[in-house]
């Protein structure tokens, strides 16, 4: 039975995973959700014309008295963004984000990634060495995306404290205070958003926020609601889940030296690299989709109604797929950009492009500069079930 309160879940889910891929790869949980964990399954369902909005769950006994209880949903889909939406909603506001989310605007980026990348290892080797996060993994992504969507000076500390608690939402987990906490750090961050985007009129620049507002001043394409939730989605994905790419993957590396050394060696597998810690360790380990009729998948029947939770984490160590060496690190295994990572279908990630830039020259950066990295204690994981991660990962340099 899938459990995520296995003892050890949290360091590392994927024995739990494998357990559950071949003894029950299509589970109805009792409580009133159903998980799936084959390679195969998982993206059959994610190509899917499925939805993603949690209105269309049936009712379950169980699941609702515990939510009730909760003051909150166990499951996410009811918010404005592109993530909760189905089409006609979804294909209008992914359309409207991509277009202003091109290929040439990520790529422009690189080198403020690389001057970013560059003072945080000089802060390190100034010290020594010292915890990974906060000096690299964390700071990364935050300013990226600041920079990217042209958010003025704000208070980051904050900001930082909002997502952290928004994207709680996103774990299978609810109790009355947790739900009450991201309540309202959805409403501070929405007024943040709202302000921001008043000021962002009267200073517009060559910036995604910019673009966003003009196309909201389009006409009736972009309610002020939507652009707000665009915004805040962008901001929160923008981050907490690329943290999670640098962080678990530098554990990976330095789990294994042998895969280090063979980076080191050879510069040019980087972009590989990423790939693997990628599918190693996925940053989200977990999406959603929701039946509208009965799917088959696996040999079981999903009914109408369902809330399916897709084990993205799973999929990629599946060795029906992956062969035996799925549970290896392999800077170089052929196909690893094959993971589901991102997921798939309608609603792929959009920032992948983005998270691949910032992988690639955050690890071809650290080492360069510091070819011997090193464990220097203890990791510590997040304690998150979706969007898993190391929170503190100490290296001497
Ligand atoms: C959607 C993962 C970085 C923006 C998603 C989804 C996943 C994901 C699993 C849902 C896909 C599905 O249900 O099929 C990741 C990972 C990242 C990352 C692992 C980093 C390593 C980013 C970044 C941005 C971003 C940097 C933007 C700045 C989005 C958006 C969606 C999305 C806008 C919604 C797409 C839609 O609903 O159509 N991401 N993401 N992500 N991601 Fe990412």
């Amino acid at each position: 039975m899938y459990n995520p309160f296995t003892p050890g879940f949290a360091e590392s889910p994927y024995a739990h995973y494998r357990q559950l891929r071949d003894e029950d790869p299509v589970q109805e949980h009792p409580m009133g959700f159903w998980v799936v964990t084959r390679r195969e399954d998982v993206t059959t369902l994610l190509r899917a014309d499925l939805s993603v909005e949690a209105r269309n769950v049936a009712p379950h006994p169980l699941r609702d008295a515990v939510e009730a209880a909760a003051g909150g949903t166990l499951a996410a889909g009811g918010g404005l963004s592109m993530l909760d939406r189905d089409p006609p909603d979804h294909t209008r506001l992914r359309g409207l984000v991509q277009k202003v989310f091109t290929g040439r605007a990520i790529a422009a980026l690189e080198p403020k990634v690389a001057a970013l990348v560059d003072s945080a290892l000089d802060g390190l080797a100034a010290d020594g060495g010292g915890d990974l996060v906060p000096a690299l993994a964390f700071p990364l992504p935050f300013a990226v995306i600041t920079e990217m969507l042209g958010m003025p000076e704000t208070d980051a500390a904050r900001v930082r404290e909002l997502t952290g608690t928004l994207v709680r939402g996103l774990e299978p987990v609810a109790d009355v205070e947790l739900a009450a906490a991201i309540g309202a750090a959805d409403r501070e961050l929405g007024e943040l958003v709202g302000q921001v985007i008043a000021w962002k009129r009267d200073h517009p620049g060559d910036d995604l926020l910019t673009a966003l507002i003009q196309a909201e001043d389009d006409g009736a394409v972009l309610g002020a609601d939507e652009l707000v939730a665009q915004v805040v989605l962008l901001y929160v994905a923008g981050h907490e889940t690329t943290v999670n790419l640098i962080s678990n993957g530098a554990v990976a590396l330095l789990r294994h030296p042998e895969q280090r050394d063979r980076l080191v060696a050879r510069p040019e597998l980087v972009g590989g690299a990423v790939e693997e810690m990628l599918r190693y360790d996925s940053p989200v380990q977990s999406t959603r989709r929701i039946t509208l009729q009965p799917v088959r998948v696996g040999g079981r029947e999903i009914p109408p109604g369902a809330f399916v939770s897709c084990s993205l984490g799973s999929a990629n160590h599946d060795e029906r797929f992956w062969g035996e060496t799925a549970d290896d690190f392999v800077v170089d295994r052929p196909g690893a950009r094959q993971h589901v990572s991102f997921g798939a279908g309608p609603h792929h990630c959009l920032g992948a492009a983005l998270a691949r830039l910032e992988g690639r020259v955050a690890f071809a950066g650290l080492l360069a500069r510091f070819p011997r990295l090193s464990l220097a204690g203890d990791i510590t994981w997040n304690g998150r079930i979706n969007l898993r991660g190391a929170s503190a990962v100490p290296v001497a340099v």
